[in-house]
């Protein structure tokens, strides 16, 4: 079995890639910012040696707060790919880099192809669109798959914060006007493994459920699971400015998982019956 490294192994998606790739029987080398700062060049050269593949799931995250420190988020998500993915081609190893739908302007009316340009709209969405082209750019042996809308156990994500509010408040205001794919980070995590299990095609991937909602819609599935009670009201994004503009179409189209003979993440509603428990089984923080 393959011999993966898993950088940022402590985040919400490093997490379930750690634990997908490990119940499905790969020697995983599980490394959190502490055990391997993915931007310390010879700390990843190191560590990437003796690996068959490397799973990056390392990044700035904070999406707001990239407008005002582009140049830190830059260093994270452009740089440290870059590093990771050379030090992947030396050791002859692939690389997986993790990106997001923030790479695209958010206009569309009709799901992103995988090659559909990039015109991101945000410090954070610059940032990535230029880690994907890093990781393009050293090697050959890459899949970038781009996801968005996680949520998952480990840490906090929209679905614990809007069970959280629900319980406190009675009632809860969503945004009605954006459309995307609410998904599960293990089933990123399955997709990843299946990428590399299949020695998939070198490329781009959407790792992304399927069907569209919008963040109203999965806030009311929320609700629904959690059987609080709670009313869900939909407003529109004005009555929540943010710094970092939200793309208004997240929707991601799954040509390359077929183009591949691999199934894409299914239905998001489904998916979100199948997770509930264990995302809001915790204590919600
Ligand atoms: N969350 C979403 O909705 C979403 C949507 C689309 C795409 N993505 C992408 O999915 C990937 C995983 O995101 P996530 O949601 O799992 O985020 P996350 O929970 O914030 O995980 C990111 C991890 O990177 C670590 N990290 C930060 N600086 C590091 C460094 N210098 N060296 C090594 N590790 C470092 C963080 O550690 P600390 O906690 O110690 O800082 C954290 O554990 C990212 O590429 C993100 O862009 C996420």
């Amino acid at each position: 079995m393959t011999t993966a490294l898993v950088t940022g192994a402590a985040g919400m998606l490093g997490t379930d890639v750690v634990r997908v790739l490990r119940a499905r029987g790969h020697d995983v080398l599980a490394l959190d910012r502490a055990g391997l700062d993915v931007t310390d060049a010879d700390a990843v050269a190191r560590a990437v040696r003796d690996v068959a593949v490397v799973v990056n799931c390392a990044a700035w995250t904070a999406v707001d707060d990239a407008e005002t420190s582009e140049a830190a988020a830059f260093t994270l998500n452009a740089v440290a790919p870059q590093l990771l993915a050379r030090a992947a081609h030396a050791a002859k190893a692939a690389i997986v880099q993790v990106s997001t739908d923030y790479v695209f302007d958010g206009d569309a009316t009709e799901p992103y192809d995988e090659e559909a340009p990039l015109v991101p709209r945000s410090a954070y969405g610059r940032t990535k669109a230029a880690g994907e082209w890093a990781v393009r750019a050293a090697t050959p042996r890459h899949w970038v798959v781009r996801t968005a809308w996680l949520y998952g156990a480990t840490g906090s994500c929209f679905p614990r914060t809007i069970a959280r509010l629900a319980a406190q408040r009675g009632e809860v205001a969503v945004v009605d006007d954006q459309r995307g794919q609410p998904t599960w980070t293990m089933d990123v995590a399955g997709q990843v493994a299946a990428l590399i299990e299949a020695n998939a095609p070198h490329g781009t991937y959407h790792a992304t459920s399927s069907g569209i909602a919008s963040w109203f819609d999965l806030a009311a599935a929320v609700v629904e699971s959690s059987a609080s009670g709670a009313r869900v009201l939909p407003t529109t994004s004005d009555a929540f400015p943010r710094p970092a503009p939200r793309p208004a179409w997240s929707v991601l189209g799954h040509r390359r998982w077929h183009d591949a003979g691999l199934a894409p993440i299914g239905d998001w509603r489904a998916r979100w019956d199948i997770a509930a428990a264990e995302v809001l089984g915790e204590p919600v923080a």
